[in-house]
């Protein structure tokens, strides 16, 4: 057979190379940890510091390193979590029942009962010290 008869062979095996690519990567989502924003990290007081190891053994694994995001949850540092919005109270709220899924579509935050109150403290400080730095400031809610 000539190059010409072969044509059709060609094509068919072609798009199927092409539509095999551009579904490969549809599935093929970003790494699980892959930081949803990019989060600038201050000098960290203390207690924050405290805060943040407590932090990545705990939350981020669906929160982000520093809280920047994953795609199993929302990064905290965003304007959504500024204190007007969610006060300080929300973190132990958060820790201690689980969340129900409401703003994002990452599914329930199942409750932390490991995380004693003293570490909830510290990570809420080390949430508002990155949330500072990162432009994030109290907003009065309003609905
Ligand atoms: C298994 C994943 C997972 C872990 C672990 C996790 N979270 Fe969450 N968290 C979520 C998801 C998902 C949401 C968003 C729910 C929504 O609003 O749709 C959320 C929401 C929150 C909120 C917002 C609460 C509100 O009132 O809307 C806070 C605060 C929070 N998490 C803090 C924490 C802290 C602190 C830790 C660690 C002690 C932690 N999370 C660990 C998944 C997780």
């Amino acid at each position: 057979m000539n190059l010409k008869g072969r044509l059709p062979a060609i094509f068919v095996i072609g798009f199927l190379i092409i539509g095999g690519a551009i579904l490969a990567s549809r599935f093929m989502s970003p790494p699980e940890t892959a930081p949803a924003i990019a989060v600038k990290v201050p000098t960290l007081t203390q207690v924050a510091q405290r805060g943040k190891e407590s932090f990545s053994k705990n939350c981020a694994a669906c929160h982000g390193e520093n809280a920047s995001g994953t795609q199993k949850g929302p990064p905290l540092v965003h304007d959504i979590y500024n204190p007007g919005h969610h006060a300080d109270g929300a973190f132990l709220l958060a820790t201690r029942r689980g969340v129900r899924q409401h703003h994002w579509p990452f599914g329930n935050m199942p409750p932390q009962a490991h995380v004693t109150d003293a570490e909830v403290k510290a990570i809420t400080r080390y949430v508002r010290e990155l949330q500072t730095a990162n432009g994030i400031f109290y907003r009065q809610h309003k609905m």
